[in-house]
């Protein structure tokens, strides 16, 4: 293990999120103009973020809780012209002893991890994790401190808020243990709350992600439920449960909550659906990364065995049909961010399996699948990064990928409409990029004004 890699001990007994390309880093780094192996596209000018647990410590509970950390790459003029690497400096991480609940059971939302995602949205970066608010960054990846939206916001935030590419607004949500269980939320293009809608749910279930379409916005209530045992333990406080049935929620764009409708679909989890959007023939279509169980011997039980399916819903008779599209192991799945809620034939994955690792760009269209298996690297999402030149060209996608061998990373540039024909590019990172959670290229003039 080399004195840069981890500050974990590795033992047999090691969790896996502490083995391999999950152990966390030790060091914040600065490196400017980094190697580049191919040809980073001259057109392409922003800041890919990608955010992910890096505890501290070298030591966390769970993959879900460990400190986040925002790797940083800023791409502009065919060169890699910067990478940092920097812990969110959240109140857990200043001051180990904070507490999201307090021993009286009040919650203290500013207190998380924002270890999950990050976006950039009218001029800010936020930092996110689900079960808090979201914390405000820079483009040097400093922190600013966590943002509740002038005071708006009271409830936390998902970490998966969707930009509508038409309006500009910020769709999201905010879940918790306690009632309500799930609020909705929309922040216009200026990034002021607007709208906060109560959505009734039977009970607490582990809202991870959420979808929207031109018309709706989509809601997954799915039987992983809070489980007070668990979070008495100090882990992720939340398992299947057989009892608890299956739905999802349409509530028209700009409806009140109690407007949301629900279907029952068969029992299972989804962490990330793909894309949603409304059909021609009034139908919502939503794809996803579907498991058929999770968690059902407790947090820590987890076989990564998601693969892509749609949903159909009709509104009409209140059914929902349910197919598996391809038989790949995926994760991560992403389209541009121009498609958000629209129809959209291309999506991309990562292909996330235990003993496999690979990029896949699919065209729906034509049901083809463009594989791009690693077998000895493992990749992480496939983030889409848009063409400047031409809207209408598939662009790229970045991902970190981890060579096992060299124990060392590398930052990917990938034709999204020739996934299976390898890197365009290939940025050489200065440390390794541990296995992380989701990232965007971020090319608001506002959000990385005077980091140049
Ligand atoms: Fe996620």
């Amino acid at each position: 293990m080399g004195i840069t890699d981890s500050v974990t001990e590795q033992t047999t007994d090691t969790p896996f999120h502490l083995t391999g390309n999950f152990r966390p880093v030790d060091r914040e780094v600065t490196a400017h103009d980094l190697p580049v192996v191919g040809e980073i596209p001259a057109s392409l000018d922003g800041l890919f973020l990608r955010n992910g647990p890096n505890p501290r410590s070298g030591r966390s509970p769970h993959w879900f809780l460990g400190d986040g950390m925002v790797h940083g790459v800023r791409i502009r003029d065919g060169h890699a012209a910067w990478y940092r690497n920097r812990w969110v400096r959240t109140k857990p991480f200043t001051d180990p002893g904070a507490r999201l609940v307090a021993a009286d059971g009040t919650v203290d939302l500013t207190v998380g991890v924002s270890n999950t995602h990050v976006v950039a949205h009218a001029g800010s970066i936020l930092a996110l994790v689900e079960s808090s608010f979201p914390c405000r960054i820079d483009a040097e990846l400093d922190t600013i401190g966590p943002w509740d939206f002038d005071g708006a916001l009271t409830t936390a935030m998902t970490a998966h808020p969707k930009i509508c590419p038409v309006t500009g607004e910020l769709h999201f949500f905010g879940y918790g243990f306690a009632p309500p269980y799930l609020t909705y939320h929309r922040a216009d293009a200026r990034g002021r709350l607007v709208q906060s809608e109560v959505i009734e749910v039977p009970g607490p279930t582990m809202i991870h992600d959420f979808s929207i379409t031109g018309n709706h916005v989509l809601f997954m209530d799915l039987p992983v439920v809070f489980d007070l045992e668990l979070a008495l333990a100090g882990t992720m406080p939340y398992r299947w449960d057989d009892d608890y049935g299956a739905r999802l929620g349409v509530m028209p764009r700009g409806a009140r909550g109690d407007q949301t409708r629900w279907f029952d679909i068969e029992p299972c989890y989804v962490f990330h659906p793909a894309n949603s959007y409304d059909r021609a023939d009034g139908r919502i279509v939503f794809d996803v990364a579907r498991y058929p169980e999770f968690w059902r011997r407790g947090s820590d039980d987890f076989t990564p065995d998601a693969h892509l399916h749609r949903w159909v819903i009709d509104l009409e008779t209140g059914t929902v049909t349910e197919d598996q599209l391809d038989d790949l192991p995926i994760e991560f799945p992403r389209v541009p961010d121009a498609a958000v809620g629209r129809a959209n034939d291309r999506i991309y994955g990562a292909v996330l399996a235990l003993e496999r690792s690979g990029l896949v760009g699919y065209d729906l269209g034509t049901g083809a699948a463009q594989l791009l298996e690693l077998n000895d690297r493992e990749a992480a999402e496939p983030v889409p990064v848009a063409d400047p030149e031409a809207a209408d060209a598939a662009g790229w996608l970045l991902s970190y990928v981890y060579d096992r061998a060299e124990d060392s990373s590398e930052l990917w540039l990938v034709a999204a409409d020739a996934v299976d024909a390898g890197p365009v590019a290939r940025v050489t990172m200065p440390q390794r990029v541990p296995m992380g959670f989701h990232g965007s290229w971020i090319t608001d003039p506002v959000a990385i004004a005077h980091h140049p």
